[in-house]
């Protein structure tokens, strides 16, 4: 048997017809950048995820730089981020001059640690950017209290978490503002690039409207220098269609998370995932902790099964970040995650067939001698 990490050809064959009469649209309007395609995602996404406004950009990258940029962060400001991350939460950071201040995780959960967060404000703080790996929600109240003492605003990277909930609120909807990705592997991926920003502040959105639009308001008269990072009316298409799919699809996704609990629960060796009660977590991927992983990972490969690092060097330790000074040993529970853990497929369409093989092979390399 083969299983790969993603199989989106699946999901493609059972929206073949809707996606390519949506794009045969566009085709005849010929209109490709930004306009009513785009307009109606971005009503539709602040919808799910529950603010006033959302703001169409080029990638989840884009989203964030965007949302530092409108903040005005730039040289002599920190931003309180995760090491422990996809590389853009934190290239974001130091391409505006900002520093990144990296507080450790959570080991149970992969996600920063509210009180190693506290412990970085200084004066210098400008934001805090909370990543919500994997599709689980970081722990946002003692987050959000102690940037409401000081004054922070706090900036969500959801790019892999649209729909996950944190004691009812949607990720995304809980900070000044919430980043999103529509990369293709994501639980709403597009058919390319492409990326958003869900906020309930009229201001900063119509900020963003203008930095993702060279600055400015009216063409050829800019206020400010922006970028061009505008969302393709081609990715907007395929996105509406997507979106009537994106519950079911996360709804299986968990469903299979469960499976897979059950399954891995009885190797002594391996640590499924843990879901902080009142989360809604999204598994944008399915993670395992266990010993001997570089091992398992080719074992697994072996056998046809698609496995995956998320993220084996945390950024603190990136060749390019060494400037800042960080090392090893300044976050210790990034630096063990990034030693222990491996993805396993978990996309919707995977089968329980599937899920059994993966976790029969996980099984026989633990039971080796
Ligand atoms: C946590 C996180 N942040 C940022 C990004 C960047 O998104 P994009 O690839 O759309 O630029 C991603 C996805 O790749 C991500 O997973």
């Amino acid at each position: 048997m083969k299983v790969r990490l993603l199989d989106l050809t699946a999901q493609f064959e059972n929206i073949r017809g809707e996606v390519m009469e949506a794009v045969t649209e566009v085709f005849e309007s010929q209109y490709f950048i930004l306009g009513p395609k785009v307009t109606e995602l971005e009503e539709r996404i602040a919808e799910y995820c529950r603010t006033g406004e959302a703001v169409g950009v080029a990638s989840g990258s884009d989203a964030i730089l965007l949302t530092l940029m409108a903040l005005g962060i730039g040289p002599g400001d920190e931003v309180i981020t995760t090491p422990y991350t996809f590389f853009s939460t934190v290239s974001s950071i130091t391409r505006l001059g900002a520093r990144p201040v990296f507080a450790d995780i959570d080991p149970e959960t992969y996600n920063i640690d509210p009180a190693e967060v506290a412990d970085a404000m200084t004066e210098k703080t400008k934001a805090v950017l909370v990543v919500h790996l994997y599709g689980q929600p970081a722990d946002m109240d003692p987050i959000l209290e102690a940037a409401r003492e000081r004054g922070i605003p706090v900036i969500e990277d959801a790019c892999q978490a649209i729909g996950a909930e944190y004691r009812g609120r949607r990720a995304g909807s809980m900070g000044l503002a919430g980043c999103f990705s529509f990369f293709p592997s994501k639980n709403l991926g597009g058919a390319g690039d492409g990326g958003m920003v869900a906020t309930d502040n009229a201001g900063l959105a119509e900020d963003l409207r203008r930095l993702r639009n060279h600055g400015g308001r009216e063409r050829y008269y800019h206020d400010d220098v922006g970028i061009n990072s505008r969302l393709d009316a081609l990715q907007a298409a395929v996105l509406l269609v997507k979106l009537r799919y994106l519950d079911a699809w996360s709804e299986t996704r968990i469903a299979n998370a469960a499976r897979y609990d059950r399954m891995l629960g009885g190797i002594e060796e391996l640590v499924t995932p843990a879901v902080i009660e009142g989360n809604r977590h999204i598994y944008n991927q399915y993670v395992i902790r266990v010993p001997r992983r570089d091992e398992l990972k080719t074992f697994l490969q072996e056998s046809d099964i698609g496995c995956e690092i998320y993220y084996p060097v945390p950024l603190h330790l990136q060749k390019c970040f060494s400037f800042l000074g960080a090392a090893r040993g300044d976050c210790p529970e990034a630096e063990r995650a990034a030693l222990e853990t491996l993805a396993l497929p978990i996309f919707p369409e995977l089968t329980t067939e599937m899920q059994e093989y993966v976790a029969e092979k996980i099984s026989e390399f633990y039971s080796q001698v």
